[in-house]
């Protein structure tokens, strides 16, 4: 498994497995690389035969005061860890290569619509951040798939809406959210939770469940149920940013009769802001 810096050494080996005729699956990632993002490395080799994982903490998905300087960076442990994989590189920038203008002057891609609620809501500028430098990584690594993880379900979306939208020649998938044991979505900031704070964590998924159970047997009041689910996580200690069901393709509110929905959540925990979902099929 090769690891690439910079752009020259990536076109080269693009150009010989382009001249092959081997299709290119990318699996962006900020590198801390757990179980979830080895299972999404596992699913792009399913559908090409080179796998490229990039590990880039990117600047501009980061709002001022957020974790931008703590978040891990763990470059020797990452590349242990996809050794094990079907990875066949590991594309690792530094910021001026992705930002050769500067950060300030990046050229922005801006998905408007799918980007207004939830973590657009709270975290502004984030999904911006996101689009700008997942279209920076199409642009460099030229997959042919690209694979993001349920966990981040409006990003998935978002990224599929800015891909269709520009008619991107890649098709996007969505590999399943892993779970500890307990339920807990595998996720980098877990981390930075306590021993307490972990042991109380995957209540945010038991109560999406019990939402998700609910929608099931055929339960409709969506606002009750929202307002059930975050007022049972505040009580347990969560600061929680929202509980919202929506129709699963494009967040819309649903109706009676709706299609697939999905019960997305955010909420504080100490230092970890957790977020989760749960797809509904109806
Ligand atoms: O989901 C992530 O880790 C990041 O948002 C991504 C897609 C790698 C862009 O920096």
């Amino acid at each position: 498994m090769r690891v690439i810096h910079s752009k020259q050494d990536l076109a080269e080996q693009l150009a010989e497995w382009q001249h092959n005729e081997e299709h290119i699956a990318l699996v962006p990632t900020m590198g801390n690389l757990h179980a979830g993002h080895i299972a999404l490395v596992e699913l792009a080799r399913e559908h090409a035969e080179r796998v490229v994982v990039s590990l880039f903490v990117n600047p501009t998905q980061f709002g001022d005061g957020e974790d931008f300087d703590d978040y891990p960076r763990t470059l020797e442990r990452d590349k242990r860890r996809l050794k094990k994989t079907p990875a066949d590189l590991i594309f690792a920038p530094d910021v001026d290569t992705m930002y050769p203008f500067g950060v300030e002057n990046a050229t922005t891609i801006s998905v408007p619509g799918l980007t207004k609620d939830f973590c657009g809501a709270s975290r502004p500028g984030h999904f911006d951040g996101v689009t700008t430098v997942v279209l920076r990584l199409f642009a460099l690594v030229q997959p042919d798939v690209a694979v993001f993880g349920q966990k981040d379900y409006q990003q998935q979306l978002v990224i599929r809406r800015m891909a269709a939208d520009l008619n991107l020649p890649i098709s996007i998938i969505t590999g399943e959210t892993i779970r500890e044991d307990d339920g807990l979505a595998l996720s980098s900031r877990n981390s930075y939770l306590t021993d307490e704070q972990r042991h109380l964590a995957p209540m945010l998924h038991e109560v999406l469940s019990s939402v998700g159970s609910e929608l099931s047997n055929g339960r409709r009041n969506f606002k009750e149920l929202e307002a059930n689910a975050n007022q049972r996580l505040s009580a347990a200690g969560f600061d929680v940013d929202y509980v919202a069901i929506r129709r699963a393709e494009n967040l819309e509110f649903p109706d009676r009769d709706c299609d697939d929905l999905v019960i997305l959540a955010a909420a504080q925990l100490g230092a970890a802001r957790l977020i989760d979902n749960i797809v509904v099929a109806i």
